[in-house]
């Protein structure tokens, strides 16, 4: 996945690229580069590595054009050099690319007179198109003719010198959007990086071609046929997308998490009787009535949206008796489930784009089955074509390691539960007080957990001497304990590992000695007495314990070199105070350690590659 960014307009195009390429960073950081016409000809800088080094690159130099193109890099095809780096240029033609041409090598083969100067999937495009021009096409027609012959997803923005005026974008797989103020339009990968320009936007559905000129567009299919635009006004501001005072978006976003879950619940419950209502989840009118006959769930997501798909079997089952099923997204589309009519099949993603989410997706629908999103990004992907649509409302979330969405989805999977367990007629009035009480309460206890930021500031430096880090819990905690391991990985590319506590005795105990810190999660639920003993477990083969549990526990504190204490909750609520600690280490021990905290490396925010 890249960032792609396109501007036409009176504004200096290298000013507005270079903030759309900033809001964009998080979708790959590989390499960098922009074209922007400078008299009659496109002026092209690129560099490798991070935005910064473009934009070293790019003080000095000045362009007198209006019309530009942007690009930033998670490599697929070709190393992350600067060779490779977009935009691609073949004589006045400059392109910028996002996703896979799977048959580029066929189709370079055919072009055997072409010089390539670059080992990516991508050029092959800019060569394309430049044949089509000399033999007489514009730029829209070029596009047009090239597109069947290319097979994949992938997302493309092209300009030419000879049209000055006109950008032609096509979407099929990876988003593109298009934004326009009064005098000009943007194209990009994602409305954050157009907020600070306009609100209006159009998103682009698979197979659409926005044909720029001047500052209006028209919409068409692959075959040229005019389709009707639909006008989506944005409600994200600019300044969300700042880091208003902290040193790293992720630490903002761990401190956002209380309102991100108050802003989950907000639509769903009424404060005043305490009950649940999701009616407004896109089933219409029939929601109880979807919800009452659902039999089976499924839960298919990717990386931290997947383990809060777990947390989520936990409640679904638990609360609303019925089966649930959770996948990784990668495993489930290539598994063939079986999966019973009366199934919902919920989607889980931050970011609505997860390529192999979307596949399942797209899967499920086709077999008829009821599908339910549960997106962050509004209008995404995921978004539009599930049947029904959660939103975490967590407001833009930029680090690349997830944060606030991870409690986002554990609090709408707590309410979808509720929601199944009361169209079944399964949960009495006074539970649904009870537990709708406690999910208005976690906010405010979750407010007292992010005090242990200190504690983590300080310990970090000792923390980052472990060989390794197992973090360890039972029930819904289980699932927390891998996400925490999995934050560590990501931020500090430390080895952790999650495990269940019980399973300990089954291999990992073999793992542990004094240079081993155990992470425990242990907080007051009807597991906690096990899980006290699979700690004892640890402490008799040296490993060093952090334990994290409810209250003043004195037990805990003797077991423990460092014991956390949770406020007292419900077991639906602990996996949202839990995970505050988890991580708060990740980041701290990561930014001791001299880790890029926001960007890690190898990764990125949204994976819209398969
Ligand atoms: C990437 C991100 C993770 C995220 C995962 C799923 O790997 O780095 O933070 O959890 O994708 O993303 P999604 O947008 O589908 O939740």
């Amino acid at each position: 996945m890249c960032g792609i960014v396109g501007y036409l307009g009176p504004e200096d195009p290298k000013d507005v690229i270079i903030n759309g390429l900033k809001a964009l960073e998080y979708r790959g950081y590989d390499s960098a580069g922009v074209a922007i016409l400078d008299g009659d000809q496109f002026k092209r800088v690129r560099a490798q590595g991070k935005l910064t080094n473009l934009k070293e690159k790019l003080k000095t130099q000045v362009f007198s054009g209006h019309l530009g193109i942007g690009h930033t890099r998670w490599a697929t095809h070709g190393a992350p050099s600067e060779r490779n780096a977009h935009p691609h240029c073949v004589k006045g033609i400059s392109i910028v690319h996002n996703g896979i041409i799977e048959n580029y090598q066929e189709l370079r083969d055919e072009l055997p007179n072409a010089e390539f100067q670059s080992d990516t999937d991508s050029e092959l495009v800019a060569h394309l198109i430049s044949k089509e021009v000399d033999a007489g096409e514009d730029l829209y027609s070029a596009v047009l003719k090239i597109l069947p012959q290319l097979t994949g997803a992938y997302s493309i923005l092209a300009v030419s010198s000879d049209q000055p005026d006109e950008m032609v974008a096509f979407k099929n797989g990876p988003p593109l959007i298009v934004g326009q103020t009064p005098d000009s339009v943007i194209v990009a990968s994602d409305v954050q990086a157009m907020v600070k320009y306009t609100k209006n936007v159009y998103y682009l559905e698979d197979d659409q071609v926005a044909h720029i000129k001047g500052h209006e567009f028209r919409l068409t299919d692959r075959t040229g046929r005019p389709l009707e635009k639909t006008l989506t006004v944005v409600d994200w501001s600019p300044e969300q997308a700042e880091k208003q005072g902290y040193p790293h978006f992720m630490l903002k976003e761990i401190f956002e998490q209380p309102r991100a879950v108050a802003a989950a619940l907000e639509p769903h419950v009424n404060t005043e009787t305490h009950s649940v209502n999701l009616n407004d989840v896109g089933f219409g009118k029939d929601t109880t009535a979807v919800l009452a006959g659902v039999e089976r769930v499924f839960v298919v997501a990717c990386g931290t949206s997947y383990y809060a798909g777990m947390v989520g079997e936990y409640y679904v089952e638990r609360l609303a008796g019925i089966p649930v099923e959770v996948d990784i997204a990668s495993e489930f589309r290539y598994r063939h489930p079986v999966i019973p009519k009366n199934s919902l099949v919920v989607f889980i993603s931050q970011s609505g784009e997860t390529a192999d989410t979307l596949a399942a997706l797209r899967q499920v629908k086709s077999e008829g089955v009821t599908t339910l999103s549960i997106c962050n990004v509004k209008r995404s992907s995921i978004d539009r074509e599930a049947d029904g649509h959660l939103y975490m409302n967590a407001g833009i979330e930029i680090g690349v390691a997830s944060t606030k969405a991870f409690v986002a989805s554990l609090t709408l999977m707590n309410l979808l539960a509720l929601a199944i367990a009361k169209s079944k007629g399964q949960l009495g009035l006074g539970l649904e007080k009870e537990l709708v009480q406690d999910l208005l309460g976690a906010p405010s206890q979750m407010e007292t957990v992010l005090a242990y930021d200190k504690f983590f500031n300080e310990a970090a430096e000792t923390l980052k001497g472990y060989r390794g880090f197992l973090y360890m819990g039972r029930g819904a905690n289980y699932p927390v304990a891998m996400e925490g391991a999995l934050k560590l990985k990501e931020l500090a590319y430390m080895h952790a590992e999650g495990y269940a506590a019980g399973e300990m005795k089954h291999g990992p105990l073999a793992l542990i000695d004094e240079t081993m810190a155990i992470i425990m999660l242990a907080p007051s639920d009807d597991l906690y007495e096990k899980t006290v003993s699979n700690l004892e477990e640890a402490k008799a083969r040296g490993g060093v314990i952090i334990s994290i549990g409810t209250g003043d526990n004195d037990k805990l504190k003797g077991l423990s070199a460092h014991y956390l204490a949770l406020p007292p909750a419900h077991w639906t609520i602990n996996p949202l105070l839990e995970v505050i600690p988890l991580q708060l280490l990740a980041y701290h021990v990561a930014d001791a350690m001299g880790r890029d905290v926001d960007q890690p490396r190898n990764l990125a925010k949204s994976v819209t590659v398969e």
